[in-house]
């Protein structure tokens, strides 16, 4: 069980002096945030380790150069260094070139050699995102690639905690309270079914003999199978239910269960199961993101005024959560559960909102309404383009038919005429099928997310909070901030993440 000890800013600080930490997905959106956040509040840290994925040494370096230091997030670590940045950055700093998707993460045997000797903490973020992912790869990057860094776990002698991101979703989308509880191997969401990862990684070896000629036969048979099977276990996609088994996977590696000979000792396993990551709340850079989520094409569709209706209930709550909050209950999770022995399951933490302080979808839409409104976008003449009302589709049925009176019934018609007509219009009429059945897809992959009516249980969280006390510089309380309840979200919304919102994404 976790150590009831008190937690605060300064112990969280000191906690990551002179340790050395792998992290992966340092080029994606939360990593970079973690790896910023470690670099500026504790500068002697001994080595931030990060695997990216480049064909050698050089190009690694000038990936986590290009893609994660020399980024504008980093802007307040560079002012604090001045001159000696750069110095900074390479001796704390090191890149690694390789991939999770490979045994020994594709590293060198000296070099993985010298980084378990080395290694304290061990931050899984790499991921593969994508809903409608091919179930390869998904397979490949989101369950072996937790296999590959718990073998470099159990090889790691002085490893103090294994933190592993995945997402609050891999829980389903069932109404109600979702708690905050490990998934035992074989679990499904779909009662009587029993999910075995090898079974699964099987499969995918047997579909891609058959398909081992053709590419693009191969990417959709891939795509097309991740989601039938995620379906099959009662998930809605391919992501969620990868990020599912590889939970699974980590206990399987690292907490089996007694005799426990295989087990990692000494070292804490911690799960962080974030909800929807938003732009930065405060610090280094307030509105800071990368990458388009979902609840932000909403945003853009506003400010390009492209988009005049939208598939979503503006009184169901979005579970969102700022990226910063998330790197700090990272931080305060991995301290907590240092060197922890004993664990039978994971430690599990939902960093969300919608328990404790949750958003409507009507509350990120006023923000918008509020700031196009006020700042209304400006054509190339200077002209003010008026902003549209956007008309919402409350459920996927009313989407449906909405859909099948303006475009399935036309197409029809015109595939009629089609005929009639000697296939005049053959290209026409299929080049509009297809963006018909691209529509609906994405209405089949993205709806149930949308009309997600699920709500993260954060006990285990709120618990983790609570042990956070007051710091002897009360500046500093603000800095591990990780509870909902101090966020105004239409403030938030309005002022911070839609203006970072067009400044990082639309740019
Ligand atoms: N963003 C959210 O709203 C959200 C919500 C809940 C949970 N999460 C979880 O949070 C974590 C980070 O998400 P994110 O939004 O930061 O994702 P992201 O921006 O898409 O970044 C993904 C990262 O994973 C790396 N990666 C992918 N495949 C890899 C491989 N084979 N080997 C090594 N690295 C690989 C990517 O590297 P490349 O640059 O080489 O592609 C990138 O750095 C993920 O585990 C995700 O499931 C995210």
């Amino acid at each position: 069980m976790m150590a009831a000890d008190r937690l605060d800013a300064e112990r969280i600080i000191e906690y990551f002096k002179g340790k050395s930490i792998l992290i992966t997905g340092a080029t994606g959106f939360l990593g970079k945030i973690l790896v910023e956040k470690i670099l500026r509040v504790q500068p002697d840290v001994k080595k931030i380790y990060l695997l990216v994925r480049a064909i050698d040494q050089a190009s690694a370096n000038q990936r986590v150069q290009s893609e994660v230091t020399e980024t504008e997030l980093f802007c307040v670590v560079k002012e604090k260094h001045g001159k000696g940045f750069e110095r900074f950055i390479e001796e704390k700093v090191v890149a690694l070139a390789g991939d999770i998707i490979y045994d020994d993460l594709g590293l060198d045997p000296q070099v993985l050699h010298d980084l378990a000797d080395d290694l304290d903490v061990i931050v899984n973020g790499a991921a593969t995102t994508n809903f409608y992912g091919r179930y390869d790869v998904s397979l490949d990057v989101n369950v072996l690639g937790v296999k590959h860094l718990c073998q470099l776990a159990k090889k790691c002698r002085g490893l103090k905690v294994f933190l592993h991101v995945s997402t609050a979703y891999a829980g389903g989308d069932q109404e109600g309270l979702i708690q905050e509880r490990a998934f035992e191997e074989g679990w499904a969401l779909r009662e009587g079914m029993h999910l075995d990862v090898d079974t699964e990684l099987r499969l995918v070896a047997d579909v891609r003999r058959e398909v081992e000629d053709d590419e693009k036969a191969r990417r959709k048979a891939m795509k097309e199978l991740g989601l039938a099977r995620a379906r099959h276990f009662g998930w809605s996609n391919t992501y969620v239910f990868t990020k599912a088994m590889g939970e699974m996977l980590l206990s399987r590696m690292l907490l089996p269960p007694p005799p426990r000979s295989s087990a990692v000792t000494g070292a804490g396993v911690v799960v962080v199961r974030p909800s929807i990551i938003t732009s930065i709340q405060r610090d280094p850079l307030p509105g800071w993101m990368q990458g388009t989520r979902t609840i932000d094409t909403l945003i853009i569709g506003y400010a390009k005024q492209n988009l005049s209706c939208f598939l979503g209930d503006l009184d169901l709550v979005m579970d969102v959560i700022p990226g910063d909050m998330v790197v700090n209950a990272m931080m305060a999770a991995t301290v907590a559960h240092s060197g922890e022995v004993g664990q039978e399951q994971p430690a599990v933490y939902h960093v969300s909102s919608s328990l404790r302080n949750p958003a409507a979808y009507s509350v990120l839409y006023e923000a918008g309404r509020r700031h196009f409104t006020e700042k209304p976008r400006v054509g190339k003449r200077g002209e003010v383009i008026p902003t549209k009302e956007m008309h919402f589709f409350k459920t996927i049925a009313s989407f449906q038919v909405y859909m099948l009176v303006k475009y399935r019934l036309p197409l029809e018609i015109l595939h009629l005429v089609n005929l009639l007509l000697c296939g005049l219009f053959s290209r026409l009429y299929s080049n509009l099928a297809r963006q018909y059945r691209y529509v609906m897809h994405l209405v089949d992959v993205y709806g149930p997310f949308a009309f997600f009516k699920g709500c993260f249980d954060d006990i285990n969280l709120e618990r983790l909070r609570q042990r956070m006390g007051r710091s002897k510089n009360p500046q500093d309380d603000e800095m591990f901030n990780f509870d909902p309840k101090t966020i105004d979200w239409e403030d938030y919304f309005y002022r911070i993440h839609i203006p970072g919102v067009l400044k990082y994404i639309l740019k």
